[in-house]
């Protein structure tokens, strides 16, 4: 069992695989005291960390300074309103207008598994790999009970958290925030890591240091966001890619998040993450529940590189669920790029036949298809087939593509509603909207409003009708415009603030019975390329479409920031046709493969009309994702070169689990003059074991390539790239 309680020191310890948190219950009144969070420690008690026997003292020692005590105790969770002045967790307001909270302990159990969250996407585990601990705690002066609940994972550096709130008075109470995760860090001078974009270029790599007051990221957009992702790191300032502490924090949420650090007048650090307070409200009446989403908190002692090789391997075990979790995605050629809305069958078959030729696996067609769509401005909402485009009908198609040994594969977007529908047309009041305000438009649509089930239920309804009229073996689940104008006309006034969170419950209950009842069906998220990318929506689909931005060396980037949490197995990369429709880069179609081998591997682009030459080079595009997708899909991830850092080059490796084999994936940017050959260093080898050169045959042992490194040679021109794959030599 990772959990333990210690009745002597009064502090629980968790210890996760390489990983020890502790958490105490300190003074008569059981405050809950952040103890210990990092490298693992045989100790039972440390309490001593927490300087209780230092003034201000605890307040059965000295209630006179009962405020300085609470605003420098490292609490485990933090409320608002008695004299924390810190970063609050917990907020509400009572009938009587009053705000403050505060909680202490009262109980607790552990016990082995993990609960799943109601309605909420989660981590899971088994009980032998996990152990979780409840922690129940209560204002009793408001009757609000508080379980805070956390849970190890013994075979990795992860422990995951969230909190319940229930009303146990016998009127009712709004909670106006309630965070997931609370880590007071008894220390300043550390760097953060966080995640930044815009449509087309989303999840740059932002480092800068903790300071005095607060550094944030946050959406209020209705979704994780372009703009920032739910996730922050923090770290020692030395700490590099491979070596020093790390600690990462990531949010199982699709909706408006609040990650922060706070730097305090003692220079402590109080890191805290949930959803957003701004515009949230949610009202308990008596006996009702509130359960927050999930933050897993990954702690690593060799840099980032381990952080995220840490994230990975739990979400590609512990989160991703259904028939491909573990397989290899069928690669796919999607219309988007290569007709935008201008198709119909025939050329649609005509694409097929092409690719089916070259080895490609499955037809997605994307947006355009139904209702009269013939652009963006209308029809979304009615998801009936057009079959003026769909000639012979969609079963028609449907078939035409299985014949040619190809799946197939539909565009939705089932969150949205263009006024020029016939849904809208009917019911105008199921979009979000404000009564008698201008309705903020976005590429011309509006956001349906998904927290009243019978607009779930109606659009369900006709994704089902078209999931069932054909064989259709993946769905492309859309959302083109964050949410504005929220509210409607069916919530009472004190629960409108609660639609942007009932909203993405709404987003997850259809995506439930979505996949349950088709459980065959490969969903892949998207949100105008890459804004929901979160752990939320990896619960759901195994994969999310990472960018609008298909140009080669953007993608470097983008997907190398995306890397930092998300594993590499769910990320949606294409090789897309040149000069590249987003940012006019020609770069070379082999490199273009490489960059897409590094993701689910597919093609966007018109394959009847693309160079004879770059169309020659797909067959032995699909032979390399055929030999080393496993690898890519599975494998540690190790980042070399980092484009953030230095513009001329970036350099990936897949180390397989048994350390048998490595692909290096590299390419040259900017080519320099007298540059003929660049040395990299591999990592995560097996330093005694021999490694044979597959193109060579030269044979190294890992601790020269570790160490000395391999040489990339013979790349002349910009955005030249390179694999190489090493093998174990027997
Ligand atoms: C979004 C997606 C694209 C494509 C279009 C269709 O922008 O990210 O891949 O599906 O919508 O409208």
């Amino acid at each position: 069992m990772g959990i333990c309680f210690n009745e002597k020191s009064n502090s629980f310890k968790l210890d996760a695989k390489d990983t020890s948190y502790i958490i105490a219950i300190v003074d008569e009144e059981q405050f809950l005291g952040h103890v210990y969070f990092g490298q693992k420690l045989p100790d039972d008690d440390v309490n001593y960390l927490m300087g209780l026997e230092e003034s201000p003292f605890v307040p059965s020692k000295n209630n006179r300074n009962r405020m300085s005590f609470l605003d420098s105790f490292p609490t485990e969770y933090s409320t608002s309103g008695l004299g924390d002045f810190r970063e609050s967790c917990l907020k509400v307001m009572t009938k009587s207008g009053i705000t403050a909270c505060g909680i202490n302990y009262v109980t607790h159990k552990i016990y082995s598994g993990k609960p799943n969250l109601q309605g909420l996407p989660a981590t899971f585990g088994e009980e032998k790999e996990c152990s979780t601990l409840e922690i129940t705690c209560l204002d009793k002066h408001l009757n609000l009970e508080v379980i805070l609940i956390y849970t190890v994972f013994e075979n990795l550096d992860v422990i995951t958290r969230s909190v319940q709130v229930k009303n146990c008075s016998n009127e009712a109470i709004q909670l106006t925030k309630v965070l997931s995760a609370c880590v007071d860090f008894d220390r300043i001078d550390m760097d953060m890591i966080t995640l930044h974009g815009s449509w087309a270029r989303e999840r740059h790599i932002n480092r800068r240091s903790i300071t005095l007051g607060k550094q944030a990221v946050s959406s209020a957009r209705g979704e994780s966001s372009h703009q920032m992702n739910p996730f922050l790191a923090v770290m020692d300032k030395t700490s590099t890619e491979d070596a020093g502490e790390v600690y990462g924090f990531n949010f199982v949420y699709s909706g408006n998040f609040i990650a922060q650090a706070e730097g305090t007048q003692f220079d402590t650090t109080r890191v805290v993450m949930g959803i957003n307070p701004e515009d949230f409200a949610w009202n308990l009446e008596p006996d009702e529940e509130f359960t927050a989403p999930e933050v897993v908190m990954v702690y690593s002692n060799e840099g980032i590189g381990k952080m995220s090789r840490t994230f990975h391997d739990l979400y590609r075990n512990h989160l991703i669920r259904g028939q491909y979790k573990d397989k290899k995605r069928p690669i796919l050629i999607n219309n988007w790029e290569a007709t935008y809305f201008d198709f119909d069958t025939e050329k649609l078959i005509s694409i097929a036949k092409e690719a089916s030729k070259l080895g490609i696996e499955m037809l997605v067609m994307d947006d355009g298809w139904f209702g009269n769509r013939s652009s963006d401005n209308m029809a979304l909402g009615d998801w009936i087939v057009n079959e003026e485009k769909i000639k012979g009908g969609l079963k028609y198609l449907v078939d035409e593509v299985n014949k040619l040994g190809m799946k197939f594969g539909i565009w939705f977007e089932p969150e949205m509603v263009s006024p020029d529908s016939d849904l809208y047309r009917a019911h105008p009041d199921w979009a979000l909207h404000i009564e008698g305000r201008t309705g903020t438009l976005s590429r011309n649509q509006y956001v349906l409003d998904f927290s009243r089930r019978e607009v779930r239920d109606y659009i369900y309804d006709s994704l089902r009708k078209i999931l069932n009229s054909a064989n259709i073996e993946y769905v492309k689940w859309d959302m083109n415009r964050q949410l504005s104008d929220v509210g409607n006309a069916i919530l009472p006034p004190h629960r409108q603030r609660e639609i942007w969170h009932r909203y993405v419950l709404g987003v997850y209950e259809l995506m439930e019975r979505l996949t349950t009842e088709f459980p065959q069906v490969l969903l892949e998220n998207c949100s105008g390329g890459g804004a929901r990318y979160d752990a939320g929506m990896l619960y759901y689909s195994p994969q999310i479409w990472t960018s609008d931005n298909t140009d080669a060396v953007e993608r470097l980037k983008i997907q190398h920031g995306t890397s930092l949490v998300y594993p590499v197995s769910a990320m949606g990369a294409h090789v897309s046709d040149v000069p590249n429709h987003t940012v006019g880069r020609v770069t070379p179609f082999e490199t273009r493969g490489f960059v897409a081998l590094s993701g689910t591997f597919g093609y966007e682009l018109d394959v009847t009309k693309i160079p004879q030459e770059d169309r020659a080079m797909i067959p032995e595009q699909v032979t390399l994702y055929h030999k080393y997708n496993d690898l890519i899909r599975t494998g540690d991830l190790y980042r070399i070169g980092n484009l953030f850092e230095n513009p001329e080059f970036d350099c990936i490796s897949y180390v397989s689990k048994d350390k048998s084999e490595v692909l290096v994936t590299y390419v040259q940017v900017l080519n320099r003059p007298n540059y003929h050959s660049k040395r990299i260093r591999l990592k995560g080898l097996q330093k005694d074991a021999y490694y044979r050169n597959e193109e060579t045959n030269e044979v190294y042992s890992g601790a020269a390539l570790m160490n000395g490194g391999v040489l990339i040679k013979g790349l002349w021109g910009d955005f030249k790239g390179k694999l190489i794959h090493f093998v174990l030599e027997a």
